[in-house]
Parts: C-alpha cells; structure tokens; sequence
C-alpha cells in the first residue's frame, strides 16, 4: 500500500483512513500545547539542527516559572494536555527541573474545568528507568520516544556510535513498564530507507502497543551532516507528501485506536499537510507554544512553519483549519488515546 500512486487508490486509501479515526476515536482532534524550552542538546543526531555540533544556533533554556505560564495558558485556553519537550541532557540539575515543572503544572493548572489538572506529556529522549519513574510519580502520564527507524542499518546512519537502536528500544520498554502511555515513531524519507522498512515501522508499532504516534518526513537541514543522496524517497515535492499522507492512513488502519498527530514537518513539506494529515486519519495537532522570539533557535529542520504566528495566532489558525476539514477541536479533556484506555480498562 506504501507504492501506492494511483489516484483513486489514493482516495480509496484516504477515505478507509479517515473513516477508521471517526469511527475508533471519534470526531474530536486534541490539542497538546508545545512547549520547547530548551534547545541545549547532547547528542549529536545527524538530521537535527539543534545537534551538539551546530554552533551556529544560539542556546536557550526558559525560565521554569515561564514554562509553567504557557502551560496554564493552554489550561485557561481549553488546550486540556500539553508536550514538554526539549534537546536531550541527562544531568541531575536538567531531570530535577523537569520533575519541578511537572509538579508545579499539576499543580496549578486544576480547576473545575480540568479535575485532574492539565494531562502532560514528556518528550526529553533517553534516560534510565528510574529517571522515568520519578518524572512519571511527579504527575507526567505520557512520554514521547521516537525511535526515529527501527532498522538498525539506517538507524546508524543517522545517528553516531555512542546512540545505539537496542538503547532506545530498551527505554521505550521501561516507559511501558512504568506506566506512562507511550508514544513513538519514525521520519521518512532518510537516505537509503525503503518501503520494507517503513512498513516493518508500523508493524512495530503494532507489536509494541504503542499508544500514540509522531511521525513526519525528513527534511534536510543545510548545517547537518545526513544528506539527501536522491534515494527514492528524495525530499521533493508530491512524493514525499504522498509517502506521508500513506504513512499515517496505514499506521491508522493498521493500528485502529491509537492517537496519531499531524505533525509540523508535514506542514513543512505541504502548506495544507496538517489538514491533509487529519483527513489521512491524525487526531491530534500540536500549536506551538513556545515563545516567538526563541523558535527560530529550535529549528530541527529548515522552513519551519508558524515561526513568528504567536499562541494566539496558532490557537486561532489551526481551529480554523480543524473545521475546515468537518472535525471539532475538543475542549479541556486530555484526550488520552483510546488504544490506552483499553489498556487501563478491557
Ligand atoms: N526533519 C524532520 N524531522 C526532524 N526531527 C529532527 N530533525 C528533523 C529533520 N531534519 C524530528 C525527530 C525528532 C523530533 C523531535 O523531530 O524525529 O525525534
């Protein structure tokens, strides 16, 4: 189904996905607020603009108590979940503010619209179980990993030796083990990447439970070392927006329940992809959140979108969109995917 060209099958494909998200998760897409608040990494990802190596980025790290602000502005605004995510560091003084914020979110953001307060999902890379545990007790309920390609060949073109694949397997086994619901998933469009093993992605995605899904295309970005040799999946043009749009609505027919997000590199590639991305069967869309002056230094690939859209702009541009495609924006629910509400309750 991933070689798919032909127009009508396209559509047929496109509609199947579609019907499948209304029919196992309903009309309602979710928001989750995105808050980046550091860009400071330590890993050295081939593909990231924000890698160790890329000096030419200034570094950043926002204040906790504006971190907490945004979050209870999405809270005040309905948003019901927000993303914490940043570059990768696995210091203690870098986890104990991550579990700080985390508290003080739960905390604050309770009221009589949102019980339970705001749901919060972490997504701030590797770290060993009982980091996990901690960040999990301080009241974060999902986590994001995504293990970028689960084929280990272009796993290791992608990333330098001290990454390995098994690692970050290993870690999103932890995170199921702790009880967070977890999130993975994969870039297309990586040199030397085929269908097979796109295809072997979602399969594994299936065999691991996994709740909910981010994925997107590879874009090139200029100050990074991966390069974009024209393989067959070249970053241009329909191609690649076909291979996304086939990415999500398989990933959805395959896997029925799970939350899939129509992300921002899909917007990136199409300027209708997160619309696109919802009739291909996404659920969620993530605004952006993070203050305007710091995006364009948390720049993973280049062209990327909404970078000077404030939240406000983002809040009322992607209702704008979401409607446009006949779906309504849910409102203070954390809209947990129902694959984990299974999970929790058979
Ligand atoms: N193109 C597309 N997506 C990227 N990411 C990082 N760099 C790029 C890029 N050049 C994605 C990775 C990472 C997520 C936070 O952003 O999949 O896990």
């Amino acid at each position: 189904m991933l070689k798919t060209t032909d127009t009508e099958d396209l559509k047929f494909i496109q509609e199947a996905a579609e019907f499948s998200v209304i029919d196992n998760c309903g009309e309602h897409v979710h928001y989750r607020g995105l808050i980046e608040f550091s860009n400071i990494c330590h890993l050295d990802c081939y593909y990231c603009g924000i890698r160790k190596s890329n000096s030419g980025v200034e570094r950043f790290l926002l204040k906790e108590q504006e971190v907490v602000d945004l979050a209870l502005w999405c809270a005040d605004n309905g948003y019901g979940s927000i993303v914490l995510q940043s570059g990768e560091r696995k210091d203690r003084k870098f986890v104990d503010s991550v579990i700080r914020m985390v508290k003080a979110i739960k905390k604050q953001s309770i009221s009589e619209a949102l019980p339970e307060g705001l749901g919060i999902t972490l997504c701030v890379g590797e770290h060993p179980k009982d980091v996990y545990q901690e960040m999990y007790d301080a009241g974060a309920h999902r986590y994001l990993l995504r293990i970028e390609s689960t084929n280990t060949e272009i796993f290791n073109t992608m990333h330098p030796d001290n990454q390995k694949l098994s690692e970050r397997m290993e870690c999103l086994t932890w995170l199921r083990e702790i009880g967070f619901q977890v999130g993975t998933g994969v870039m297309f469009g990586i040199p030397g990447q085929t269908y097979d093993m796109l295809a072997d992605d979602i399969l594994f995605f299936k065999k691991r439970d996994i709740d909910m899904i981010g994925m997107g295309p590879y874009i090139v970005h200029k100050a990074t070392p991966l390069p974009n040799d024209g393989n067959q999946f070249q970053v241009k043009g329909d191609d690649l927006v076909r291979l996304s749009l086939l990415m999500i609505a398989i990933t959805r027919l395959v896997l029925k329940d799970v939350n899939i997000a129509a992300t921002t590199a899909l917007q990136t590639v199409d300027p209708q992809g997160r619309e696109k991305g919802l009739m291909h069967g996404a659920n969620i869309i993530m605004p952006q959140l993070t203050p305007t002056e710091q995006r364009a230094k948390y720049l993973l690939y280049e062209d990327k979108p909404c970078q000077d859209d404030t939240m406000e702009e983002c809040k009322s541009c992607l209702g704008g969109r979401i409607r446009s495609v006949e779906r309504i924006v849910a409102q203070n629910s954390w809209g947990d995917s129902k694959h984990a509400l299974k999970r929790k309750h058979p």
